[in-house]
């Protein structure tokens, strides 16, 4: 994967989650970067060399048995190296000088001072000589190696910034990838921009043309198929390839029914009718309403909506027999998740955006968003025409409201929790809270509850609200709405949806459970 002619920063994966974050704020300085596994030997390196190397932080100490290192040979390539905490002990340790362990060590906000005397072209003129920093370590470098001077330190870090500008080494103790660290985004522009001289190339724009490039390259004059899912990432996949080979390119839209409120006709509308991309749209609500009649138990309703697609995907993409590529959305986090980084891993793991594709399928995959994070893709969604409604749309689970409604699916119920779901996303977007939260949506639970309503005795179907904070979707917590909010939400649905009489909101983090409710 290359980003155009610039060659791109690696990020060493020294463990944890760091070497994602660091990636992103590489990238949002306009430098394309990719993360790889510590394991890169000084061959691999030499054989495709980035622009610099930025050594991640970890979880481990320098200090225990089978704590990652580096090839120490890549040190002697004389590309521009910065160690991120880890990463900066690790430069230390393995360049001759000394690792302390067993010292106080830091957590959360600490303050790191210039050494008086020493000169810094990392620091000088970039920072204040007393800044606020995140610091999280336990081990702390107490002398640098030879040739290397201390230029920064803190109460319990005598060397929390170390230099050697003839070797093009860098490091610093603290975390300037943080947002806790105000001046971290100025350090690492100053070792991108100006120490290692990275051109601030890498735009939103120069992604368009680089991709729109490799598609044609790579599909020739071939026909493209791609299954529009109705999420975020099929969305901007088929416009970008829309824009390298238009007609080429068929999309399918299965509207299993299942969709949100609206949903399939705003697909529909952006991709048919606003930007002219070739769609079969299938409307299999009955067939799937069909299909899970009387099924109630959620494994066998996920892959009773699975199969189902994959047979009327097939069944509608028979006719195309010139097609020989299939568009997935798979992202950056995929490609790092299944090992795709390494060079390593074979396989990487199937985008179920759109309840997982035929196993036999014959066609070779477009994936020109391989190289991105969700944010990005959601900003080259922008910058390719895609509305608001669609870019920034939270992310919806393949087999779409099956999931969300506990017991049998049937047509009644879905329309009465697509009724109720319009109403908790308006309101959150009413509210301005949309961009603070993954997910906000309604469940529909197999339960009945006695209420009153006037002076009628009810006894009806209680909606469960459930709003996520996330980064990532693997942890996540529920969201603090406010009390407002909530009673708008409750007392709407209970006075508009008709078959619902109580309203509850889901308070469980996940773990313990899912964001899903089933
Ligand atoms: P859970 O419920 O496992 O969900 O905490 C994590 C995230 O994944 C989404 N999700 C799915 N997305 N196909 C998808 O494309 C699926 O089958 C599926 N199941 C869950 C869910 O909405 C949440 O964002």
């Amino acid at each position: 994967m290359s980003a155009g002619t610039d060659r791109p920063v690696f990020v060493v994966d020294f463990g944890a989650q760091y070497a994602q974050l660091i990636a992103r704020r590489v990238r949002e300085l306009n430098v394309y970067s990719e993360i790889v596994p510590h394991r890169i030997t000084a061959d691999e390196v030499r054989a495709n060399p980035p622009a610099a190397l930025i050594l991640s932080g970890g979880p481990k100490s320098v200090h225990v048995d089978g704590a990652p290192s580096l090839d120490p040979e890549i040190y002697d390539l004389g590309i521009p190296i910065l160690g991120i905490c880890y990463g900066a002990q690790l430069i230390a340790q393995q360049l001759g000088g000394t690792v302390g362990r067993g010292l106080r060590g830091e957590y959360g906000r600490a303050k790191v001072s210039r050494i008086t005397g020493s000169t810094s072209t990392l620091l000088d003129g970039v920072v204040p000589d007393e800044q606020e920093v995140w610091m999280s370590h336990f081990d702390a470098v107490t002398v640098p190696p030879p040739g290397f001077v201390a230029t920064a330190s803190t109460a319990d870090a005598p060397v929390a910034a170390l230099e050697s500008p003839a070797r093009q080494i860098w490091g610093v103790q603290y975390h300037p990838e943080v947002v806790h660290t105000p001046y971290g985004m100025q350090v690492l522009e100053q070792f991108l921009h100006h120490l290692a001289k990275c051109p601030p190339t890498w735009t939103m724009g120069s992604i368009i043309d680089e991709q729109v490039e490799l598609v044609r390259e790579q599909v020739g004059d071939s026909r493209v198929i791609c299954a529009l899912s109705g999420g975020v990432d099929s969305a901007v996949a088929a416009a970008l390839v829309h824009r390298a080979i238009g007609h080429q390119l068929t999309c399918v839209y299965v509207d299993t029914g299942l969709m949100r409120l609206n949903e399939s006709d705003q697909v529909v509308e952006t991709f048919k009718r606003n930007m002219g991309i070739e769609l079969i749209h299938i409307t299999a609500g009955p067939r799937y309403f069909a299909a899970l009649a009387g099924v109630t138990d959620p494994e066998v309703k996920r892959k009773t909506i699975g199969e189902l697609f994959v047979r009327i995907f097939e069944e509608n993409t028979g006719g195309l027999t010139d097609a020989k590529y299939l568009v997935q959305g798979t992202l950056y986090p995929d490609v790092i998740e299944s090992g795709g980084h390494d060079g390593t891993a074979a396989v990487i793991k199937s985008h179920h955006n759109v309840g997982g594709l035929p196993e036999d399928m014959t066609l070779e995959l477009v994936e020109p968003l391989r190289q991105l994070f969700k944010d990005e893709v959601r900003k080259l969604g922008h910058e390719l025409g895609l509305p608001d409604e669609i870019v920034m749309r939270q992310p919806f689970p393949g087999p779409g409201l099956g999931v969300r409604i506990i017991g049998e699916v049937t047509p009644e119920r879905v329309a009465i929790l697509q009724h109720a779901d319009a109403i908790v996303r308006e309101e959150i977007h009413r509210a301005g809270l949309e961009r603070e939260l993954w997910q906000a949506f309604a469940v529909l639970a197999d339960i009945r509850s006695v209420g009153v309503m006037g002076d009628e005795r009810t006894y009806a179907h209680p909606i469960i609200i459930r709003a996520v904070t996330s980064d990532d979707a693997m942890t996540a917590d529920w969201a603090r709405l406010p009390y407002d909010l909530l009673e708008t939400m409750s007392s709407r649905i209970i006075n508009e949806v008709r078959g619902i009489n109580r309203v509850a909101y889901d308070i469980t983090s996940k773990p313990p459970g899912t964001i899903e409710w089933e």
